[in-house]
């Protein structure tokens, strides 16, 4: 006698619910994914900033050696100039006893650009709130480890040559 197994095929439907769901699972996995992506991106980019910064400013330092600021000796009393020296942000700041002063204006905290503060007569990182001495560029409060790097200034008829001291 011989058997004979007959194997009936699953009764398989579709199942629209469960699509469904699997559908905003993935949605859900997709929007996290995006979500953590921008996450890295926001705790990663400083940290790339803080590492990247030395080597920008090292390079720009070996690339330029001086900047002529034209027609800055115009520069009204109490008040502050920004530009770049190679490709790193600086400031002049025509103080209100008349002396210059030149600074690098990146943070040394994160590398966010800082600002000149005529009122107060300080340097003020937005960022985390660094404070800086706006003559000699003293790290005086708050997270920056180092004081900003000084230049030296040289005005004449023209402008305002400002270059490494
Ligand atoms: S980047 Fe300036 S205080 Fe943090």
């Amino acid at each position: 006698m011989s058997s004979h197994i007959v194997l009936e095929e699953p009764n398989v439907k579709p199942n629209t619910e469960d699509s469904g769901e699997t559908a905003t699972r993935r949605a859900f996995l997709a929007a996290a994914g995006a979500a953590g992506l921008c996450y890295t991106a926001a705790l990663g980019y400083p940290i790339y900033r803080y590492l990247a910064s030395p080597m920008e400013m090292a390079s720009s330092a070996t690339a330029i050696t001086e900047v002529t600021l034209k027609d800055a000796q115009k520069l009204p009393i109490g008040s502050v100039l920004m530009f770049k020296f190679g490709t790193a942000p600086a400031m002049l700041i025509h103080h209100q006893d008349g002396t210059w002063v030149a600074l690098t204006a990146v943070c040394t905290h994160l590398g966010c650009t800082v600002q000149y503060e005529p009122q107060a007569n300080r340097i003020h990182c937005a960022c985390h709130g660094g404070v800086y001495d706006a003559r000699t560029g003293a790290n005086v409060s708050g997270p920056p480890p180092k004081p900003l790097k000084l230049f030296k200034v040289a005005v004449n008829d023209t402008g305002v040559d400002v270059s490494h001291a």
